[in-house]
């Protein structure tokens, strides 16, 4: 996006557009750097290992580069958060029955010089977001406001209702309207206004080197942006800050009480045929090979329009697993309606790196990277699905 906005901007601001990019690519290279040599570390130790014979020995190797992958995809996790395009499960949540429930947390994460008061105003509403993203939002705030008072002082969560209007939400940044503000202030150090300018930089910290990933605030606006709500922060030096989350009001049912989890299926040996398409060998390979030890038939395509020439020429398939963004003119959505004009009914699963291309609401999705026990758990669940229901599995 920058390049073109670049050339209409005034000359500082240009400067300033090309500093936060540069801060951006700096720290991603940085950070992403630090976990590839972990996985690059481990994989050769762990060949060593085997070469030596001494699998037990390579297997404590891979865990550490498995556990480096896994750093990484919170970073990019992170980094999709702040750009808007991470897949939230927004859902109506009760704002203050979810602060009151993280009290315990906020208090012990707080320590003992600092004193913590939540002022919540009695069902303050409800607003629709993903509670776990509105959870570890919170927390980061909250340990943000800690880290400004290592000599402790005072940490107040509070939730209001507040009506803004055409004026108060400016430049169309959000709708007018009824929202729940969730404000955490605290007693701390406070910032000068160039610092408050640029805190929710991917990156820009003022705490040492090596003090966390510095993509708190980041992740907090992206998730409060793509919530469709507001942040705002009030701070200056030696008199504290105050951080105002506002999400839209949900004016609907009211939230569902949390629905327990699908208890995980028996690894057992599964049947039926999977049609699995992704353009990445690296992905395709493993996760078709997983998928045969638990005793399906796997078809395999690397794009859409293989996808339908596989889907014409073999036996049809119970699953079609498809990757979203893909080579040869058609994305995943589509592979999936025209799969499904074929064979009706069937049943959809989409990997996805990134939520650039929007999917229907309810559909079955994993996000990359995933564990492959995740994908086998998930297809032997749709599959079991659709053997107690036929006909009627896998959503829109
Ligand atoms: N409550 C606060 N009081 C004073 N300064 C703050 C406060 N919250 C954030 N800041 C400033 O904003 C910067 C960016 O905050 P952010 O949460 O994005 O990263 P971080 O806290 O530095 O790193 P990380 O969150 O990864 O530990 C902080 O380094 C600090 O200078
Ligand atoms: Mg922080």
């Amino acid at each position: 996006l920058w390049p073109e906005a670049a050339g209409r901007l005034p000359k500082a601001d240009q400067q300033k557009q090309m500093e936060a990019v540069g801060q951006l690519t700096g720290g991603i290279a940085h950070d992403f750097n630090n976990m590839l040599q972990g996985v690059v570390g481990g994989l050769a130790m762990a060949r060593r290992q085997i070469g030596r014979g001494q699998p037990e020995r390579a297997a404590r190797y891979l865990d550490v580069a498995h556990g480096a992958a896994e750093g990484a995809a919170g970073l990019t996790q992170r980094l999709l958060a702040f750009a808007r395009r991470q897949r939230l499960e927004s859902r109506p949540v009760d704002a203050d029955a979810l602060i009151a429930g993280m009290a315990d947390l906020i208090r012990r994460a707080m320590g003992p010089g600092i004193e913590v008061e939540l002022r919540l105003r009695d069902g303050a509403g409800v607003v629709l977001c993903d509670p776990n993203e509105l959870e570890s939002a919170l927390l980061n705030l909250c340990i943000n406001a800690r880290d400004a008072m290592p000599e402790g002082g005072r940490l107040a969560v509070a939730t209001r209702e507040v009506r803004l209007s055409a004026a108060d939400v400016g430049n169309g940044e959000a709708m007018p309207g009824t929202y729940a503000e969730i404000s955490i202030a605290d007693s701390g150090t406070g910032m000068p206004p160039e610092v408050v300018a640029r805190v929710f930089e991917p990156f820009f910290t003022t705490k040492p080197l090596g003090q966390g990933t510095s993509l708190g605030l980041s992740q907090v606006w992206g998730f409060v942006r793509q919530s469709e709500g507001l942040v705002r922060i009030e701070s200056a030096p030696g008199r504290g800050t105050t951080v105002r989350l506002l999400l839209p009001l949900h004016e609907g049912r009211p939230p569902a009480t949390a629905e327990p989890l699908s208890p995980a299926l028996p690894s057992a040996s599964a049947r039926g045929t999977v049609l699995l398409v992704d353009d990445e060998d690296v992905v395709r390979g493993p996760a078709a090979e997983r998928l045969r030890e638990l005793g399906l038939a796997v078809l395999e395509a690397r794009d859409g329009p293989e996808a339908l020439r596989v889907l014409a020429s073999s036996p049809p398939p119970d699953l079609l697993v498809t990757d979203v963004g893909l080579p040869g003119g058609m994305n995943g959505r589509q592979v999936a309606e025209a799969a499904r004009e074929r064979l009706s009914g069937l049943p959809v699963l989409f990997i996805t790196g990134y939520a650039g291309t929007a999917l229907p609401p309810g559909v079955e999705v994993i996000g990359k990277p995933f564990d492959l026990e995740t994908l086998a758990r998930r297809v032997q669940a749709v599959l079991e699905a659709r053997r107690q229901n036929p006909g009627s599995a896998g959503g829109p």
